[in-house]
């Protein structure tokens, strides 16, 4: 009974977005310029930009075609890390860069930032929303290029902030291969919050291992625990550590906290000791103090349930016990 209730009311959602989005889609029509129209020309609206030691610094910009892969600084041999960034961000957002420099910094491995600007710039956020699915199935194709050319799936890790946490998650569904990692970085909420209403999200279906740090859990990020392992730094909810008053006013500061925290934990030395407990209060009590895993870059993929830690409010902000 449930079940037909929810599915009623899925698809008069359903009808009720789809008019809504063609009303959004009108007005852009009308008053804004047709490029924007959320049917999207990915080749052009998606980028894949490969940056690699030996690479220009600018990057390569990669598209779906083996002459191109090949004559980049692209290797099959190393491992490749994808960066996917939010609503109305880029490729050449913080986010995106500082991940893709300390990767570089440390290891030597093809780093691809995918830039979905064109789309995830637009104001709308229903249209960037409900286009995760398209640019996802788009990135899959990349992905199944990789590995039509040698790169071994096992070696592969996507990791997305926000709404790129549900990109990563469409590409690993869409590609043809069970990508080895996803790392979602406070999944975006909005739309995506009420499982009847969204065209899917972000789960540990789509890769053989998904981890999540929440860090706006209810208000930005969604609050289900949806990977294998899950991490809620101080609770996982705003305000972080560090986020107060008006530069946390829209949870954006607590949002960009889960992308600060993993891009530090690429650095092993940096161990973010999480600990499987029912609650940050639970933690705070000291619950099971003892078998921490590492929340971030380096976490042990036997990692399962839901894990608590607390950070600092600066950089570092890591906590050394
Ligand atoms: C990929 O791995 C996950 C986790 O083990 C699993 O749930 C999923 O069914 C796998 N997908 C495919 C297509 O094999």
């Amino acid at each position: 009974m449930q079940l037909v209730v929810n599915l009623i009311v899925a698809i008069a959602a359903h009808r009720a977005s789809g008019s809504l989005l063609r009303g959004f889609q009108d007005l852009q029509d009308y008053n804004f310029d047709d490029e924007k129209a959320p049917v999207h020309n990915l080749q052009d609206d998606v980028k894949f930009i490969l940056y690699t030691r030996e690479g220009p610094k600018e990057g390569e910009l990669i598209i779906n075609s083996y002459e191109v892969l090949k004559k980049s600084h692209f290797a099959p041999t190393r491992s490749t890390k994808f960066v996917i960034h939010g609503f109305q961000s880029s490729g050449y957002s913080d986010t995106c860069q500082e991940i893709k420099d300390k990767y570089l910094e440390l290891y030597d491995y093809n780093i691809f930032v995918v830039d979905w600007s064109k789309i995830s710039g637009n104001l709308i956020y229903f249209i960037p929303a409900t286009s995760t699915r398209q640019v996802g199935e788009y990135f899959a194709s990349l992905i199944d290029l990789l590995i039509t050319h040698g790169a071994d799936a096992n070696d592969i890790h996507l990791i997305g902030h926000s709404l790129g946490a549900h990109i990563s998650g469409f590409a690993g569904e869409y590609s043809s291969v069970n990508v080895s990692r996803i790392t979602g970085l406070d999944p975006a909420f909005p739309s995506f919050g009420m499982i009847q209403l969204s065209n899917g999200r972000l789960s540990y279906h789509q890769a053989k291992f998904v981890d999540v740090i929440h860090t706006a859990a209810g208000t930005f990020g969604l609050m289900d625990a949806i990977g294998h392992a899950d991490f809620y730094p101080n609770g996982g909810v705003m305000s972080q550590p560090g986020c107060n008053g008006i530069t946390d006013f829209t949870a954006a500061c607590s949002h960009g906290k889960s992308w600060q925290y993993f891009k530090e934990s690429i650095d092993t030395n940096v161990k973010f000791a999480s600990y499987k407990c029912n609650s940050l209060d639970d933690f705070s009590r000291g619950c099971q103090m003892v078998n921490p895993v590492y929340m971030g870059d380096h976490l042990d993929r036997k990692a399962r349930g839901i894990f608590y830690l607390k950070t600092m409010p600066e950089v570092p902000y890591v906590i050394n016990n």
